[in-house]
C-alpha cells in the first residue's frame, strides 16, 4: 500500500528476517556453529533489530560503530544514533570466536531466533562507556550498574539474520513490529502521528496531555508503552496494560491506537530521548512527547539528579530537524477543581485552588485502601491498579521470627498462629525450624554455607506464600543478618515483612535447655552449635523485638499483633 508516512531513520525499514530458504541452511548448517544463550535485555534489543524499530541498524554494533557512538552519538556512517547496541558475552565464550565465525542466537529455551556473522570481537572500556553514553559512573544509575554489574565484559559486532522473533503470549494483539504498525495507519489514513512513550500507569493527567498533544499539532495519537525492560520496582507490565486498555475507551474514537513496544530502557534521559524518537519514527511516528526528565533514572548516590530536568528537550531540540521527528513538550498537567478542568501549568488561571496527588501518595492510598478521586484517574484504571495493589489488610505478609534455639520463638509463633486462625480470612502457613528441616531441609546440617540455603528455602516459599496473599510464619534460629536480609527483599515487594527478634539470652536459654540441647553443645556432642559454638547476629532491623523474660508468650504474640494492626495488614473490620 502507497502511503505518505515519514520514511524511517537512515531511510529504509530494515527488516532481518530471512528467506525460508536461508532459514533452512542457516538451520542445517547451525549444528557446528557456537550457541549464546540471549539474556533478556539482548532479547529485547534483537527484537527490535530484527523487525527494523532500530533501522537503520542490521546488527549488534561493530567495534568502529560502537567508539563512533560513544563519542559522538553517530554511526561511523555519520547516521545520528545515541545509544550502544552490543552484544555482550563471557570472557570464556569470546575465546573460542574468530572472525567470520557464525554463532546461533538462542532463547532461554535454546530456540534459534538469529545468526550473527562475527566481524569484530573486543573487551571495551566499560566505564568510559558509562561516562560516555550515561555522563556517570555511578553504579546505581541502572544502565551504569548493569554495565558494571551484569554485562559480560567482551563485546561481539555483525550483522544479524533473524529466523523467527522472540516469542510473546501475552497481549499479542497490541503488539506489532514497525511494518505492521505503518500499515495500520496507512490503512486509517494516519500520517501525523504523536507517540506517547510511557512505562508508568496512565492517569487523568496524561490523558489530558496526550489528547492536548495530539490536537494541537492536528494528529493522531499512538500511546506507546514500553513493556521489555523498564526501571526496576515499576509497576509490572500486565497491570500496566489493563490500565492502558481502559484509558484507550476515554479517548474519542479513532483518534488513538494502542501498541505495545518490547524496548529495553536504559534510562538513559537525553540520549535515550534522542533514540526514543528515532524508534517512534521507525514505527511511523512523525512527533514524539518529551517531557521533563525524560526518561530519567531518578537521583544519584549523593541524592543529586543524574539529568537536568530540561536536559533531554534540549538535546531533542538540537537534533529535531536531523531526527524528522518533532518534539511535542510535555507540560506538567494541573487539575483546577472549580472549573472541574486539567490546564497546562503555564496556562493557569490567575488565583485558582489546584490539585495533585504525587506518586507516594497514590501508592499509600492504594496501600491503605483510600480513596482515588476520579478527577485524578479513571475509575476503570483505578480499578484493575487495585487488582493488582490490594490495600494491605488483603495482602499476604511474613512473620519472620529469629533467636537462639530455647529462645521462645516456637511458642510465641503458635499463639501468634491461634491469633490469626481466629481472626480467619487468609490462609496461613507455619514454617517452624523444626519443622521445616524434617520437611524441607532433611538433607542439610548447621554449616553456614547449609543454614544459609535452609533460610533461602524458607524465604522462598514464604515469598510464595505473601504472593498469594496469604500469611507465612517463619521460626527458625536464622543466625545470620546477610541471608535475613535477602529473605526480607524476596518477600517485601509481594506484602508485609515483619521481622521479629526474640531476644533470650544464651544464659536464659541455656538455663532453660528443654531439648538438652545446650548441655550437649557444651559437651562438644554437638558441634557448631549458635550461641554456643556458633555465630548468632544480633538483628539491627527488627520490627518488633521480644524480650521473654518481660513477656509472656501471649504479651509477646499480642505485641506482633498490634504491629501488624499498625501496618495496616489486619484491619478491624476483618
Ligand atoms: S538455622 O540456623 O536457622 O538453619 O537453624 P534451624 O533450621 O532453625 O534449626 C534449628 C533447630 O535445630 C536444632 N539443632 C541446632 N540448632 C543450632 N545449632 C545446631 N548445631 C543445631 N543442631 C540441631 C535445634 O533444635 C533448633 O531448634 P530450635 O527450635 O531453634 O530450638
Amino acid at each position: 500500500m502507497t502511503s505518505h508516512l515519514i520514511a524511517p531513520h537512515g531511510g529504509t525499514l530494515v527488516d532481518l528476517t530471512v528467506s525460508n530458504e536461508r532459514a533452512a541452511e542457516i538451520k542445517s548448517h547451525s549444528r557446528d556453529w557456537p550457541s549464546w544463550d540471549l539474556t533478556p535485555r539482548q532479547l529485547c534489543d534483537l527484537e527490535l533489530l530484527s523487525n527494523g524499530g532500530f533501522s537503520p541498524l542490521t546488527g549488534f554494533l561493530t567495534k568502529a560503530d560502537y567508539e563512533s557512538v560513544c563519542e559522538k552519538m553517530r554511526l561511523a556512517s555519520g547516521t545520528l544514533w545515541p545509544m550502544p547496541i552490543t552484544l555482550d558475552v563471557s570472557q570464556e565464550f569470546a575465546d573460542k570466536l574468530k572472525q567470520g565465525d557464525q554463532v546461533a542466537l538462542r532463547d532461554a529455551e535454546g530456540v534459534m531466533l538469529a545468526v550473527i556473522t562475527v566481524e569484530d570481537i573486543w573487551t571495551p572500556d566499560r566505564e568510559a562507556e558509562a561516562k560516555a553514553v550515561f555522563g556517570t559512573t555511578d553504579k546505581s544509575h541502572p544502565a551504569v550498574g548493569y554495565l558494571m554489574n551484569q554485562s559480560k565484559p567482551v563485546y561481539v559486532g555483525g550483522k544479524v539474520e533473524a529466523l523467527q522473533p522472540p516469542l510473546h503470549y501475552d497481549y499479542r494483539l497490541l503488539r506489532h513490529s514497525p511494518a505492521q504498525l505503518r500499515e495500520e495507519f496507512a490503512k486509517r489514513g494516519w500520517r501525523k502521528v504523536v507517540a506517547f512513550q510511557t512505562r508508568n500507569p496512565m492517569h487523568r493527567a496524561h490523558h489530558e496531555l496526550t489528547l492536548r498533544a495530539a490536537k494541537e499539532q492536528e494528529a493522531n495519537l499512538l500511546v506507546h508503552p514500553v513493556v521489555g525492560m523498564t526501571k526496576p520496582g515499576d509497576v509490572d507490565h500486565y497491570t500496566r496494560v489493563r490500565c492502558y486498555q481502559a484509558i484507550m475507551n476515554h479517548y474519542p474514537q479513532n483518534t488513538a491506537y494502542l501498541s505495545l513496544l518490547p524496548l529495553a530502557m536504559r534510562m538513559g534521559g537525553p540520549r535515550e530521548a534522542i533514540w526514543h524518537a528515532i524508534i517512534r519514527r521507525n514505527y511511523g511516528c512523525t512527533h514524539l512527547v518529551v517531557g521533563r526528565d525524560h526518561a530519567g533514572p531518578g537521583k544519584d548516590s549523593t541524592g543529586k539528579p543524574y539529568y537536568g530536568p530540561y536536559d533531554a528537550q534540549e538535546l531533542m531540540k538540537k537534533h529535531e530537524e536531523e531526527l524528522g521527528v518533532k518534539m511535542v513538550d510535555f507540560k506538567m498537567m494541573v487539575f483546577v477543581p472549580d472549573e472541574d478542568k486539567y490546564y497546562p501549568v503555564d496556562e493557569l488561571p490567575k488565583d485558582k485552588k489546584t490539585l495533585d496527588i504525587s506518586g507516594t501518595e497514590l501508592r499509600d492510598r492504594l496501600a491503605l485502601g483510600t480513596e482515588i478521586p476520579a478527577w485524578f484517574s479513571y475509575p476503570d484504571v483505578v480499578k484493575e491498579l487495585r487488582r493488582s495493589h490490594p490495600a494491605r489488610g488483603k495482602q499476604g505478609f511474613t512473620v519472620f521470627f529469629t533467636g537462639l534455639s530455647g529462645s521462645g520463638k516456637s511458642t510465641i509463633a503458635n499463639v501468634l498462629l491461634s491469633k490469626l486462625l481466629e481472626l480467619g480470612g487468609r490462609p496461613i502457613t507455619i514454617l517452624d525450624g523444626d519443622l521445616v528441616r524434617k520437611n524441607l531441609s532433611s538433607e542439610l546440617g548447621f554449616s553456614k554455607e547449609h543454614r544459609d540455603i535452609n533460610i533461602r528455602r524458607i524465604g522462598f516459599v514464604a515469598a510464595e506464600i505473601t504472593k498469594h496473599r496469604g500469611i507465612a510464619i517463619c521460626a527458625p534460629i536464622a543466625p545470620y543478618d546477610n541471608i535475613r536480609k535477602e529473605v526480607r527483599t524476596m518477600i517485601a515487594p509481594h506484602g508485609g515483612f515483619i521481622l521479629v527478634h526474640v531476644n533470650t539470652t544464651v544464659e536464659e536459654c541455656e538455663k532453660r535447655d528443654r531439648k538438652g540441647l545446650y548441655a550437649k553443645a557444651r559437651a562438644g556432642i554437638i558441634k557448631e552449635f549458635t550461641g554456643i559454638s556458633d555465630p548468632y547476629d544480633v538483628p539491627d532491623d527488627a520490627e518488633v523485638v521480644i524480650d521473654t523474660l518481660e513477656l509472656t508468650a501471649e504479651e509477646a504474640a499480642q505485641e506482633i499483633f498490634l504491629r501488624l494492626e499498625k501496618e495496616g495488614y489486619i484491619c478491624a473490620d476483618e
